[in-house]
Protein backbone atom coordinates (compact mmCIF):
# COMPACT_ATOMS: atom_id res chain seq x y z
CA UNK A 1 0.00 0.00 0.00
CA UNK A 2 1.19 3.57 -0.88
CA UNK A 3 0.11 6.25 1.64
CA UNK A 4 -1.10 9.77 1.05
CA UNK A 5 -1.64 12.59 3.28
CA UNK A 6 -4.16 15.55 2.19
CA UNK A 7 -4.22 18.28 4.61
CA UNK A 8 -8.14 18.89 4.84
CA UNK A 9 -10.25 21.80 6.25
CA UNK A 10 -12.23 22.51 2.88
CA UNK A 11 -15.17 20.69 0.90
CA UNK A 12 -12.33 19.76 -1.78
CA UNK A 13 -10.49 18.19 0.73
CA UNK A 14 -13.67 15.90 1.54
CA UNK A 15 -14.10 15.44 -2.12
CA UNK A 16 -10.69 14.49 -3.09
CA UNK A 17 -10.90 11.95 0.30
CA UNK A 18 -13.60 10.64 -1.79
CA UNK A 19 -12.49 9.71 -4.81
CA UNK A 20 -8.92 8.71 -3.82
CA UNK A 21 -10.15 5.72 -1.52
CA UNK A 22 -11.65 4.54 -4.68
CA UNK A 23 -8.03 4.22 -6.30
CA UNK A 24 -6.79 0.42 -5.30
CA UNK A 25 -3.24 0.29 -3.53
CA UNK A 26 -3.96 3.67 -1.68
CA UNK A 27 -4.74 4.18 1.74
CA UNK A 28 -5.74 8.13 2.23
CA UNK A 29 -5.19 9.87 5.36
CA UNK A 30 -6.73 13.16 6.13
CA UNK A 31 -5.32 16.22 8.79
CA UNK A 32 -7.43 18.39 9.66
CA UNK A 33 -7.04 21.47 12.45
CA UNK A 34 -9.40 20.94 14.75
CA UNK A 35 -10.84 24.43 14.25
CA UNK A 36 -14.76 22.70 13.45
CA UNK A 37 -16.36 21.21 15.87
CA UNK A 38 -18.58 19.31 13.64
CA UNK A 39 -16.34 18.76 10.90
CA UNK A 40 -17.78 17.38 7.12
CA UNK A 41 -18.29 13.76 7.64
CA UNK A 42 -15.18 11.96 6.09
CA UNK A 43 -14.19 8.87 4.45
CA UNK A 44 -10.60 7.21 4.84
CA UNK A 45 -8.76 7.75 7.85
CA UNK A 46 -8.76 11.09 9.90
CA UNK A 47 -6.18 12.62 12.23
CA UNK A 48 -7.12 15.69 13.86
CA UNK A 49 -4.78 18.67 15.35
CA UNK A 50 -1.56 20.36 14.66
CA UNK A 51 1.84 18.56 13.66
CA UNK A 52 4.29 21.34 15.86
CA UNK A 53 5.32 23.47 12.86
CA UNK A 54 7.31 22.06 10.07
CA UNK A 55 9.71 20.21 12.26
CA UNK A 56 6.65 18.36 13.38
CA UNK A 57 5.30 17.65 10.14
CA UNK A 58 8.43 16.28 9.25
CA UNK A 59 8.55 13.90 11.88
CA UNK A 60 4.74 13.04 11.16
CA UNK A 61 5.48 12.25 7.90
CA UNK A 62 7.83 10.13 8.09
CA UNK A 63 6.67 8.12 11.37
CA UNK A 64 3.67 7.49 8.97
CA UNK A 65 5.06 6.42 6.24
CA UNK A 66 3.39 8.77 3.72
CA UNK A 67 4.82 8.54 0.08
CA UNK A 68 2.94 11.51 -0.87
CA UNK A 69 0.55 14.60 0.13
CA UNK A 70 -1.90 16.91 -1.09
CA UNK A 71 -2.29 20.19 0.65
CA UNK A 72 -6.16 20.84 0.01
CA UNK A 73 -6.47 23.28 3.13
CA UNK A 74 -8.13 26.86 2.47
CA UNK A 75 -6.86 29.64 0.34
CA UNK A 76 -6.25 31.77 3.15
CA UNK A 77 -4.62 28.49 5.44
CA UNK A 78 -0.97 30.07 4.73
CA UNK A 79 0.90 28.95 7.50
CA UNK A 80 -0.03 25.22 7.20
CA UNK A 81 0.88 25.21 3.17
CA UNK A 82 4.35 27.12 4.02
CA UNK A 83 5.41 24.57 6.48
CA UNK A 84 3.92 22.01 4.78
CA UNK A 85 5.96 22.39 1.36
CA UNK A 86 9.13 22.89 3.65
CA UNK A 87 8.67 19.64 5.17
CA UNK A 88 7.69 17.23 2.12
CA UNK A 89 11.10 18.90 0.41
CA UNK A 90 13.08 17.67 3.54
CA UNK A 91 11.01 14.33 3.64
CA UNK A 92 11.85 13.96 -0.28
CA UNK A 93 7.83 12.97 -1.26
CA UNK A 94 6.30 14.32 -4.12
CA UNK A 95 3.68 17.41 -3.31
CA UNK A 96 0.73 19.10 -4.43
CA UNK A 97 -1.38 22.13 -3.57
CA UNK A 98 -4.98 22.15 -4.65
CA UNK A 99 -5.77 26.09 -4.83
CA UNK A 100 -9.25 26.60 -5.96
CA UNK A 101 -9.66 29.88 -7.85
CA UNK A 102 -10.26 33.37 -6.57
CA UNK A 103 -13.54 34.84 -7.65
CA UNK A 104 -12.85 37.55 -10.40
CA UNK A 105 -14.26 41.12 -10.04
CA UNK A 106 -17.12 41.82 -12.82
CA UNK A 107 -17.28 45.41 -14.21
CA UNK A 108 -20.42 45.80 -11.98
CA UNK A 109 -18.73 44.91 -8.72
CA UNK A 110 -18.14 47.96 -6.12
CA UNK A 111 -15.03 45.78 -4.21
CA UNK A 112 -12.46 47.32 -2.11
CA UNK A 113 -9.14 45.05 -2.48
CA UNK A 114 -6.97 45.10 0.39
CA UNK A 115 -4.05 42.83 1.25
CA UNK A 116 -5.41 42.15 4.76
CA UNK A 117 -7.64 41.86 7.31
CA UNK A 118 -6.40 44.63 9.07
CA UNK A 119 -6.43 46.69 6.34
CA UNK A 120 -10.32 45.65 5.57
CA UNK A 121 -11.28 47.27 9.11
CA UNK A 122 -9.80 50.77 7.80
CA UNK A 123 -11.19 50.39 3.83
CA UNK A 124 -14.82 50.22 5.11
CA UNK A 125 -17.13 53.14 3.62
CA UNK A 126 -17.60 55.34 6.48
CA UNK A 127 -21.08 55.64 5.23
CA UNK A 128 -21.87 52.20 5.72
CA UNK A 129 -23.47 51.59 8.92
CA UNK A 130 -24.23 47.93 9.11
CA UNK A 131 -21.59 45.61 8.21
CA UNK A 132 -21.66 41.49 7.22
CA UNK A 133 -18.59 40.06 8.28
CA UNK A 134 -18.21 36.94 6.38
CA UNK A 135 -14.56 36.60 7.41
CA UNK A 136 -15.16 33.41 9.57
CA UNK A 137 -14.87 33.40 13.80
CA UNK A 138 -10.74 33.31 13.53
CA UNK A 139 -10.59 37.18 12.88
CA UNK A 140 -13.35 39.32 13.81
CA UNK A 141 -10.75 40.57 16.92
CA UNK A 142 -9.62 43.52 15.02
CA UNK A 143 -13.12 44.52 14.23
CA UNK A 144 -14.09 44.98 17.44
CA UNK A 145 -12.82 48.76 17.06
CA UNK A 146 -15.80 49.78 15.09
CA UNK A 147 -17.85 50.81 17.40
CA UNK A 148 -19.73 53.28 15.74
CA UNK A 149 -21.06 50.45 13.21
CA UNK A 150 -23.30 47.78 13.36
CA UNK A 151 -21.77 44.33 12.66
CA UNK A 152 -23.73 40.69 11.27
CA UNK A 153 -21.03 38.61 11.81
CA UNK A 154 -21.24 34.91 10.23
CA UNK A 155 -19.29 31.81 11.33
CA UNK A 156 -19.97 27.91 11.19
CA UNK A 157 -19.29 27.80 15.47
CA UNK A 158 -19.20 30.74 17.65
CA UNK A 159 -16.03 32.75 18.73
CA UNK A 160 -14.20 32.36 21.55
CA UNK A 161 -15.58 33.44 24.19
CA UNK A 162 -12.24 36.11 25.30
CA UNK A 163 -12.21 38.04 21.71
CA UNK A 164 -13.25 41.28 21.90
CA UNK A 165 -16.44 42.06 18.89
CA UNK A 166 -17.62 44.92 17.43
CA UNK A 167 -21.51 45.66 18.64
CA UNK A 168 -24.21 43.25 16.23
CA UNK A 169 -25.41 39.83 16.09
CA UNK A 170 -23.07 36.25 15.74
CA UNK A 171 -25.20 34.58 13.34
CA UNK A 172 -23.99 30.06 13.30
CA UNK A 173 -24.41 29.19 9.44
CA UNK A 174 -22.11 26.96 7.01
CA UNK A 175 -22.74 26.65 3.38
CA UNK A 176 -23.43 26.36 0.56
CA UNK A 177 -25.59 29.45 0.51
CA UNK A 178 -28.43 30.24 -2.09
CA UNK A 179 -28.66 33.50 -4.11
CA UNK A 180 -32.55 33.98 -3.11
CA UNK A 181 -31.06 33.34 0.69
CA UNK A 182 -28.06 35.89 1.10
CA UNK A 183 -29.96 38.39 -0.97
CA UNK A 184 -32.59 38.08 1.17
CA UNK A 185 -30.38 38.15 4.45
CA UNK A 186 -28.44 41.29 3.27
CA UNK A 187 -31.99 43.02 2.91
CA UNK A 188 -33.81 41.88 6.24
CA UNK A 189 -30.41 43.06 7.98
CA UNK A 190 -30.44 46.46 6.28
CA UNK A 191 -26.61 45.30 5.23
CA UNK A 192 -24.47 48.38 3.84
CA UNK A 193 -21.27 46.82 2.86
CA UNK A 194 -19.67 43.05 3.04
CA UNK A 195 -16.49 41.93 4.35
CA UNK A 196 -15.13 38.61 2.49
CA UNK A 197 -11.76 36.87 1.93
CA UNK A 198 -11.47 36.02 -1.74
CA UNK A 199 -11.89 32.17 -1.10
CA UNK A 200 -12.75 31.20 -4.41
CA UNK A 201 -15.37 28.60 -4.94
CA UNK A 202 -18.79 28.15 -5.21
CA UNK A 203 -20.27 27.74 -1.67
CA UNK A 204 -19.90 30.89 -0.26
CA UNK A 205 -19.74 32.44 -3.90
CA UNK A 206 -23.72 33.94 -3.77
CA UNK A 207 -22.95 37.03 -1.03
CA UNK A 208 -20.57 38.08 -3.52
CA UNK A 209 -23.60 37.78 -6.63
CA UNK A 210 -26.44 39.61 -3.69
CA UNK A 211 -23.70 42.60 -3.56
CA UNK A 212 -23.57 42.97 -6.67
CA UNK A 213 -27.30 42.85 -7.41
CA UNK A 214 -27.74 45.20 -4.38
CA UNK A 215 -25.42 47.29 -5.74
CA UNK A 216 -23.41 46.82 -2.25
CA UNK A 217 -19.49 47.65 -2.12
CA UNK A 218 -17.45 44.58 -0.64
CA UNK A 219 -14.13 45.14 1.15
CA UNK A 220 -12.19 42.00 -0.15
CA UNK A 221 -9.54 40.48 1.38
CA UNK A 222 -7.02 38.98 -1.11
CA UNK A 223 -5.03 35.85 -0.63
CA UNK A 224 -1.85 35.18 1.07
CA UNK A 225 1.44 34.24 -0.72
CA UNK A 226 1.69 30.82 -0.97
CA UNK A 227 4.80 28.75 -1.31
CA UNK A 228 6.49 27.60 -4.76
CA UNK A 229 5.60 24.14 -5.88
CA UNK A 230 2.93 22.11 -8.36
CA UNK A 231 -0.39 23.72 -7.99
CA UNK A 232 -4.05 22.47 -9.17
CA UNK A 233 -7.39 24.26 -9.14
CA UNK A 234 -9.59 21.27 -8.77
CA UNK A 235 -10.13 17.88 -7.38
CA UNK A 236 -10.05 16.00 -10.74
CA UNK A 237 -6.20 17.82 -11.72
CA UNK A 238 -5.48 16.38 -8.15
CA UNK A 239 -6.64 12.62 -9.15
CA UNK A 240 -4.63 12.81 -12.55
CA UNK A 241 -1.40 14.17 -10.40
CA UNK A 242 -2.40 11.22 -8.04
CA UNK A 243 -2.37 8.60 -11.00
CA UNK A 244 1.03 9.36 -12.23
CA UNK A 245 2.38 8.45 -8.84
CA UNK A 246 0.76 5.17 -7.96
CA UNK A 247 2.52 1.88 -8.27
CA UNK A 248 1.29 -0.37 -11.14
CA UNK A 249 -0.80 -3.28 -9.05
CA UNK A 250 0.97 -6.57 -10.05
CA UNK A 251 -0.95 -9.09 -11.71
CA UNK A 252 -1.50 -11.35 -8.58
CA UNK A 253 -3.44 -8.86 -6.98
CA UNK A 254 -5.70 -8.33 -10.06
CA UNK A 255 -9.26 -9.71 -9.61
CA UNK A 256 -9.45 -13.10 -11.25
CA UNK A 257 -11.93 -13.69 -14.20
CA UNK A 258 -14.07 -16.50 -14.00
CA UNK A 259 -15.41 -16.94 -17.24
CA UNK A 260 -18.43 -18.81 -16.08
CA UNK A 261 -19.39 -15.99 -14.87
CA UNK A 262 -20.00 -14.54 -18.20
CA UNK A 263 -23.23 -14.57 -19.31
CA UNK A 264 -23.47 -16.54 -22.14
N1 LIG B 1 -8.24 30.43 7.11
C1 LIG B 1 -9.47 30.31 6.64
O1 LIG B 1 -10.10 31.30 6.21
C2 LIG B 1 -10.13 28.97 6.61
C3 LIG B 1 -11.43 28.87 6.08
C4 LIG B 1 -12.05 27.62 6.01
C5 LIG B 1 -11.38 26.51 6.46
N2 LIG B 1 -10.11 26.63 6.97
C6 LIG B 1 -9.45 25.40 7.41
O2 LIG B 1 -9.21 25.54 8.81
C7 LIG B 1 -7.96 24.95 9.14
C8 LIG B 1 -7.11 25.96 9.90
O3 LIG B 1 -6.96 27.10 9.07
P1 LIG B 1 -5.98 28.27 9.52
O4 LIG B 1 -6.16 29.40 8.58
O5 LIG B 1 -6.09 28.48 10.99
O6 LIG B 1 -4.57 27.58 9.22
P2 LIG B 1 -3.09 28.18 9.28
O7 LIG B 1 -3.12 29.53 9.87
O8 LIG B 1 -2.45 28.00 7.96
O9 LIG B 1 -2.38 27.16 10.27
C9 LIG B 1 -2.17 27.41 11.64
C10 LIG B 1 -1.76 26.10 12.27
O10 LIG B 1 -2.88 25.22 12.37
C11 LIG B 1 -2.45 23.89 12.14
N3 LIG B 1 -3.15 23.37 10.95
C12 LIG B 1 -3.75 24.08 9.97
N4 LIG B 1 -4.34 23.27 9.09
C13 LIG B 1 -4.09 22.01 9.51
C14 LIG B 1 -4.45 20.73 9.03
N5 LIG B 1 -5.22 20.56 7.91
N6 LIG B 1 -4.02 19.63 9.74
C15 LIG B 1 -3.28 19.79 10.86
N7 LIG B 1 -2.92 20.98 11.37
C16 LIG B 1 -3.33 22.07 10.70
C17 LIG B 1 -0.96 23.94 11.99
O11 LIG B 1 -0.44 23.77 13.30
P3 LIG B 1 1.04 23.20 13.57
O12 LIG B 1 1.97 24.30 13.22
O13 LIG B 1 1.02 22.83 15.02
O14 LIG B 1 1.21 21.99 12.68
C18 LIG B 1 -0.74 25.33 11.48
O15 LIG B 1 0.58 25.82 11.71
C19 LIG B 1 -7.30 24.48 7.84
O16 LIG B 1 -7.48 23.10 7.76
C20 LIG B 1 -8.09 25.20 6.75
O17 LIG B 1 -8.21 24.43 5.58
C21 LIG B 1 -9.49 27.84 7.05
Amino acid sequence: MQRLLILGGTGDAVELARQAMNLPGLAVITSLAGRTSAPKKLVGAVRVGGFGGEAGLVEYLKAAQIDLGIDATHPFAAQISWNAAGAARKVGIPWLMLIRPGWERLPQDNWIEVENIAAAVTAIPASAERIFLTIGRQQLAPFASLMDKWCLMRSIDPPDSDILLPPGELLFDRGPFGLEQELKLLQDYRIDAIVSKNSGGNATCAKIIAARELGLPVVMVQRPVMPAGEVVTDVSAAMKWLVKYLDPIPNSQLPTLNSQSFPK
